[in-house]
């Protein structure tokens, strides 16, 4: 499904309700990326990372939460990115989503605490996944060396961080926005 277009979102959670019964995690992993200079981006290429790094993000959100609220528990955990935290050249697009991510995270997580579901970020770094394949060989030791730990991230580092999001051990932990990026923004704030 396309979660930009909340026709498709709604029908994959009533599925999801009439077939399982409840909604009890919902990872909101889907992003596209995209580079170019601000002041040549094109705007149907704006427009379309917005579209799903930030209103598809949204529109499963709303969704998800409506019957995480009607059951009374739930959690939901967003992707947002280290460019939801710090800025990079070339990514106006991306990093705007992302930082809205970020912050409509917060908004959902204070407007859900009364009901008993709790909503939070994970803000990877540089993960190596396809999202980077297209990258040379320069590129990608550049981007390694942007991180203290000395390597990318792993798929499984943040899974690891989004199941513990998710599971009743992070059960006082709401609008959090945790950082996976082995040191990317430590010192950068
Ligand atoms: N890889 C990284 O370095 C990195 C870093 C920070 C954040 N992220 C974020 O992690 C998330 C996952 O990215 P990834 O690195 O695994 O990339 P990926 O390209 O491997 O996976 C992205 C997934 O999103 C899906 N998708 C794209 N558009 C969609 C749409 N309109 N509707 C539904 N699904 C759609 C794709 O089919 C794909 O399965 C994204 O939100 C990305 O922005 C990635």
């Amino acid at each position: 499904m396309d979660v930009s277009d909340e026709t498709q979102v709604e029908t994959l959670f009533e599925t999801t309700v009439s077939r399982l019964g409840t909604v009890d995690a919902v990872f909101n992993n889907a992003g596209i990326g995209g580079m170019a200079a601000a002041e040549s981006y094109p705007l149907e290429d704006w427009q379309r990372i917005i579209d799903i790094n930030l209103t598809g993000v949204f529109l499963v959100a709303k969704h998800a939460l409506g019957h995480m609220k009607r059951q009374g528990s739930g959690s939901l955990i967003n992707c947002a990115s280290i460019l939801g935290n710090v800025g990079q050249s070339m990514t106006a697009a991306y990093s705007a989503a992302k930082g809205g991510v970020v912050n409509l995270t917060r908004t959902l997580a204070l407007e859900m605490a009364p009901h008993g579901v709790r909503v939070n970020t994970v803000s990877p770094a540089y993960i190596d996944t396809p999202l980077l394949r297209d990258l040379d060989e320069a590129t990608l030791k550049a981007l390694i060396a942007l991180h203290p730990i000395g390597r990318l991230g792993r798929s499984e580092e943040v899974a690891k961080a989004v199941s513990f999001l998710a599971s009743d051990d992070a059960s006082f932990i709401t609008g959090a926005n945790l950082l996976v990026d082995g040191g990317f923004t430590a010192g950068k704030s």
